[in-house]
């Protein structure tokens, strides 16, 4: 036999308990929009340096890429556009960016990558500002929701200097 205050109290215990699933999704859901990546970038190698005939430096390198995006995928995300950027200061300009490396990520499983390459683009000044030169690298991402905006971001990597001499 069920009183009315035994189905009132049920009822608000149940009311409760919806109000605390509720708070648990929000902060969950909170979360996920609040992504978290990480990189770090190694370079393994100068494979060579060289002030070219027409007088821009030119390096080559091999690098260590590493990165966690996966936190940048959620249910709409359908893919992100990631590249990675040597960026430094010369007397002519107070941002030089050279792109190194891109990639597309086509789902979460493959966000959480290592790659162990050579600059895929040219890394040239225009100059020869290179030698010592102070560097930071920056991974920069472009996330393309399935609907929506499209949002980008970045991590800046400091603390890569070039050798001094051409080898
Ligand atoms: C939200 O993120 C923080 C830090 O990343 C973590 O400590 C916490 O457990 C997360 N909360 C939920 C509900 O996932
Ligand atoms: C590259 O970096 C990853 C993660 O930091 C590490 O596990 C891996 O051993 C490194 N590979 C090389 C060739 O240094
Ligand atoms: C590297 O990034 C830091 C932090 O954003 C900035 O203060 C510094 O000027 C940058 N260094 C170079 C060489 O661009």
């Amino acid at each position: 036999m069920h009183s009315f205050g035994y189905r009132a109290n049920a009822l608000l215990t149940f009311a409760i308990t919806i109000l605390a699933v509720m708070c648990a999704i929000a902060s969950l859901s909170d979360n996920f929009t609040s992504p978290h990546p990480s990189s770090k970038v190694q370079v393994l190698n100068i494979n060579w340096f060289r002030n070219k005939p027409d007088g821009d430096d030119e390096v080559s390198m091999t690098m260590n890429i590493s990165a966690d995006l996966q936190s940048l995928f959620t249910w709409n995300t359908k893919q992100v556009f990631v590249f990675l950027a040597a960026e430094y200061e010369t007397p002519q300009n107070s941002l030089n960016q050279v792109s190194l490396w891109d990639g597309i990520i086509p789902a979460k499983e493959h966000a959480k990558f290592y790659i162990h390459t050579t600059n895929k683009y040219r890394f040239v000044d225009q100059g020869s500002n290179l030698r010592g030169r102070d560097f930071n690298m920056t991974l920069h991402w472009h996330v393309m929701p399935k609907t929506g905006k499209m949002f980008a971001d970045k991590i800046v990597m400091t603390g890569f200097r070039l050798p001094q001499s051409y080898r």
